[in-house]
C-alpha cells in the first residue's frame, strides 16, 4: 500500500515529465496523464450523473448503442443543449443520419430546445456530413472547436461511416484518426451506433466499442404487454458505475431516469 502511494507520487513529478518526454515515441499520450482532471462531464439526463460517479470522464468517448427509436438522438442532443444551457460548455452535433434542418425541427417541436438561437450566439454547430466530407473531418472539428470554443461532440451515429466506407479496416481506421483528434482538442464525445432489431451485438459494425472508454445501451424490454424503454450503463472506464437496468422516460423536457421506489443507486 505504502509501495503504491510513494510511485503515483514520483511520477507526478516535474522533473519526470522531462524524463517521460524522452519515451514519448512509444507512449505518444503521456502528456495527457498530467492534464486528467477529476471533474466529471455532466451528462444532461437527470438521475444518470449520480450513478456513474458525476457523469463521464473529460475527453472520454462514450458509445450510446441502440435499436432505432430508443432515444439516442435525443440522449445526445440533450447532452449538448444542457451542455450550453446549465454547464456553460459549447457543443458541435455531427449528423450523419437526419439533415440539420430535421434535427433543429425535431428538439424544438418535441422538447422546445431553441438550438438555432445556441448557433447564433455561437454556442452550438451543427455539422451535417456528407459522404464525401468524411475524410475532411478531422480538420473541420478543429476549425468549428476553434470557432465556438466546444468542450462537447457528438458524433450520431458511426453506423453511416461503416456504409460509406465499406470495409471493417477502413472504418476503424477512420474512426481512430477522428477520435483522437476529437480527444486531443479536449472535447469529451458521444457517438451513437445503430443495433439492428434482430442483433445482439452493441453496434452495426463493431467499430466504436473497441476504442470506447464508456458505453451506455438504450434498450425497449418487454413488462406486463407494454414496452418501456431503459439504460444500462455497460461500461465505464475509471468509474463505479451502477450496473442496473434504469427505465427511463421520455417527456416534454427530454429523457429522465424513472427513480424506482425503495432504490439507492
Ligand atoms: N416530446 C416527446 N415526448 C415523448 N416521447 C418522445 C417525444 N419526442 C420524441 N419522443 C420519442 O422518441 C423517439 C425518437 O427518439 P430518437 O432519439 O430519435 O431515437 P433514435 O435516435 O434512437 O432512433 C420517438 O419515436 C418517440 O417515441
Ligand atoms: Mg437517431
Amino acid at each position: 500500500m505504502k509501495k503504491k502511494q510513494s510511485l503515483s507520487k514520483e511520477v507526478a513529478g516535474e522533473s519526470d515529465k522531462k524524463f517521460l518526454e524522452k519515451l514519448k515515441v512509444y507512449m505518444p499520450s503521456i502528456k495527457d496523464y498530467f492534464i486528467t482532471s477529476k471533474k466529471r462531464v455532466k451528462t444532461g439526463v437527470v438521475g444518470l450523473d449520480e450513478r456513474m460517479e458525476g457523469g463521464y470522464l473529460p475527453r472520454s468517448v462514450v458509445l450510446i448503442s441502440g435499436k432505432t427509436g430508443t432515444g439516442k438522438t435525443i440522449f445526445t442532443s440533450q447532452f449538448l443543449y444542457k451542455g450550453v444551457i446549465d454547464y456553460n460548455e459549447n457543443g458541435i452535433f455531427v449528423s450523419t443520419e437526419e439533415t440539420a434542418a430535421d434535427l433543429l425541427n425535431d428538439m424544438n417541436v418535441s422538447f422546445g430546445w431553441d438550438l438555432l438561437k445556441l448557433i447564433k450566439k455561437n454556442r452550438f454547430r451543427v455539422l451535417q456530413l456528407e459522404p464525401d466530407m468524411m475524410a475532411k473531418l478531422p480538420q473541420l472539428l478543429r476549425r468549428l472547436t476553434k470557432e465556438i470554443d466546444a468542450k462537447r461532440l457528438v458524433i450520431d451515429s458511426a453506423s453511416m461511416f461503416g456504409l460509406y466506407l465499406g470495409d471493417e479496416y477502413k472504418t476503424r481506421k477512420e474512426f481512430h484518426k477522428i477520435l483522437r483528434e476529437a480527444k486531443r482538442l479536449g472535447l469529451t464525445t458521444l457517438v451513437t451506433a445503430e443495433v439492428l432489431e434482430e442483433s445482439k451485438g452493441l453496434s452495426r459494425f463493431g467499430v466504436v466499442e473497441f476504442i470506447a472508454d464508456g458505453i451506455i445501451s438504450l434498450m425497449y424490454i418487454g413488462l406486463a404487454r407494454k414496452y418501456k424503454r431503459a439504460l444500462l450503463i455497460r461500461k465505464m472506464r475509471r468509474t463505479e458505475h451502477s450496473d442496473k437496468i434504469h427505465p427511463i422516460k421520455i417527456t416534454d423536457d427530454g429523457m429522465e431516469i424513472v427513480k424506482l421506489t425503495g432504490e439507492e443507486k
